[in-house]
């Protein structure tokens, strides 16, 4: 092994290993030492905590509040809109678990000093909309995460997971996880007896709309790689809802949020020709989607399907008249506050494109697809349910655990249970530490068992893109381009191009079919096969090298599933044209699959979505 690669191996052991340090990740760590006093519980996080995951930048709302203390809402009421907004798919039981605890987050982070914005009026928490509260919250990650690094044992930054660990006596048991410090190059192997992954959804799987040198400028955390999804498919678990990626409306260029605007300060969207369009489609969409047109709110697949129309019939842009709502100090305040506290980008993209936002309108657009199991969507592992509610076939034992044992998921990594936001991603993180802390107590023997063997080939493998460009790099043609390697970057837009072309990216307006999505698996094997020559130069690119392996295997899952599920059930988000209608008989079904690690197969299947709230 190269100088570069062999700074040492670090063996840590502990109880609880929760990977990722985001919201989920933070309430995971919390939690466990509610119930595990005595428990060693620590975080790896591959930034650092004070600023890590989709919460870094800050936000101006928490989207997932149900206000029971005021008799504002019931987590029945919050399961009807969950299912609604997502076609008839959600699995209810995850939802409603989440719902009835999560108002008790959202209070522990104003004990901790959250400033959230009360309703002089009513005395209540100021509402953006039904589900959505207002606050001040440009410090919101440090602040919970000043509560999770209290409740930790130790916490680790700057290492990123690159696998989980699997037992080596017993296959469908986790044993814990190795990953690389990403400053000096330690080997890093956790031994545990529990695994929280909590390591948030994908960007730029997709092309994004903003490429070059734009494009680190994604709506959903560029640093988001997928390893939530990666690292739990490859240690066996099974897997829901992969193709239900996310599609979001935004601002154009600075990707800044609608929520702020179309909730609490009222804004409307037209064509240009000054036409409202959101409701136009609803006959047409009727005949192919069914009675789901008739939910309240309007499906957010829905809302962006009317905004495809307009666009594809030319009557794009499509404007969001801010000028028509800032007629107060107060409002205008707001509307500044809500992209300054989460996406001062779209402060930036106003000033330096001359648009004030009081005299002019601003075009907005749909976002490339992101995996996430947190907003509008619920891609992610299939997880066992709370035992007090969860039907046969949605409870194994613990709640929150995947289909291996002893591994848990949280926050983005948990599928069919979509928006959880940042409070619904802190609350389930507490779920699934409950759970971990309850499956320890039941096994007080039981103890990770992991080869020497193996960690000394996992280390070699983590670290061959160092060794391959060390070796490899005389042979430069020119600049980048090499006859024996590929870089991360080069890997990246290739698998960028792959999805946005086969698999219903924005360059195809979301739109694919069985022949390209057949291709696109083809071209995503081959992808695969070449990021064995991936080299790095240096440690940070070592981590994009693994970053983009993780976006790799998700990619695939996506487009495994999407090819499962003939019919279009989320018209907006991506429309399979050869099954261009929904489909409730055959296809009111979750979608799962599962890669097996030791044949290397996948196996895909479908699940019944039981509807357990009227
Ligand atoms: S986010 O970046 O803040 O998460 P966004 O502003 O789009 O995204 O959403 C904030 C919240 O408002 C989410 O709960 C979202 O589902 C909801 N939302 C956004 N637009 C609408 C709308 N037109 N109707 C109903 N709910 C909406």
């Amino acid at each position: 092994m190269s100088t570069r690669s062999s700074k040492g191996t670090k063996f840590v052991d502990c109880d609880v290993l929760i990977v990722g340090g985001g919201m989920a990740g933070c309430g995971a760590a919390y939690e466990a030492r509610h119930w595990g006093r005595k428990l060693k519980i620590v975080i790896v996080e591959k930034a650092h905590i004070d600023r890590s995951g989709a919460v870094a930048m800050g936000l101006s709302a928490i989207n997932c509040y149900m206000g029971m203390r005021w008799n504002e809402n019931t987590p029945e009421d919050f399961v009807r809109y969950v299912r609604n907004d997502l076609m008839g798919i959600a699995r209810e039981d995850l939802v409603y678990d989440i719902a009835r605890h999560v108002d008790s987050t959202v209070h522990l982070f104003e004990e901790w000093g959250l400033p959230i914005i009360y309703d002089k009026q009513t005395g209540h928490y100021k509402r953006e909309g039904r589900w959505q509260i207002l606050i001040h919250g440009e410090s919101y990650k440090p602040i919970v995460a000043e509560a999770a690094k209290k409740s930790a044992s130790e916490v680790y930054n700057r290492i990123m997971v690159t696998h989980l660990l699997r037992d080596s006596t017993r296959k469908n048991r986790i044993a814990g996880a190795a990953g690389f410090d990403v400053r000096n190059g330690t080997f890093y192997v956790f031994r545990a007896r529990t695994v929280i992954v909590s390591a948030g959804g994908a960007t730029h799987v997709y092309r994004p709309r903003a490429v070059g040198e734009g494009a680190g400028r994604t709506w959903y955390a560029p640093w988001s790689t997928g390893s939530a999804y990666a690292l739990v498919i490859q240690a066996g678990a099974k897997m829901t809802q992969m193709e239900n990626r996310l599609v979001v409306t935004r601002f154009k260029d600075g990707y800044g949020p609608v929520g702020a605007w179309f909730l609490a300060l009222k804004a409307i969207a037209t064509n240009v020709y000054g036409e409202e369009y959101e409701r136009k489609y609803v006959e047409e969409q009727r005949k192919l989607y069914g009675n789901y047109v008739d939910a309240k709110p309007f499906p957010t697949c829905l809302r962006n399907d009317a905004m495809l129309r307009e666009i594809r019939d030319g009557r794009g842009p499509v404007l969001i008249h801010t000028e028509r709502v800032l007629d107060t100090r107060e409002k205008e305040e707001l509307g500044w506050e809500d992209f300054l506290d989460m996406t001062m980008s779209q402060s930036i993209a106003w000033a330096s494109l001359n648009i004030d936002p009081k005299t002019t309108p601003s075009e907005l657009q749909t976002s490339e697809p992101y995996v996430m199991g947190s907003h509008a969507t619920c891609s992610g592992a299939w997880a066992s349910g709370p035992s007090d509610i969860s039907p046969p076939g949605y409870h194994w034992g613990y709640n929150r655990m995947t289909t291996v044992e002893g591994l848990f998921g949280a926050g983005d990594t948990v599928g069919g249970s979509a928006h959880k936001f940042s409070s619904g991603s802190f609350t389930e993180g507490r779920l699934a530490a409950k759970a971990a802390v309850a499956f320890i107590e039941d096994h007080p023997d039981e103890r990770p068992e992991v080869d020497d063997s193996y960690i000394r080939s996992l280390k070699e493998e983590v670290f061959k893109p160092l060794e391959t460009f060390e070796v490899r790099r005389n042979q430069i043609v020119a600049g980048t381009v090499s006859p024996l390697y590929i870089y991360a970057r080069q890997g990246v837009v290739r698998l960028e191009k792959i999805m946005d072309e086969y698999c219903a990216g924005w360059g195809q307006m979301y739109t694919t079919n069985e022949y390209q999505l057949t291709r696109g698996l083809e071209l995503l094997l081959m992808l695969k096969v070449d990021l064995q020559n991936l080299a790095a130069e240096d440690l940070h690119q070592l981590q994009r090298a693994w970053e983009l392996h993780h976006r790799v295997w998700t990619a695939e899952a996506v487009v495994r599933h999407t090819l499962y599920r003939k019919e279009t059930r989320w018209p907006g988000y991506y429309y399979r044209a050869d099954y261009p209608k929904l489909d409730e008989v055959n296809w009111h079904v979750f979608v799962n699959s599962r890669y097996d690690p030791d044949t290397q197969t996948w196996t895909m299947s479908s699940e019944p979505v039981h509807q357990l709230v009227p």
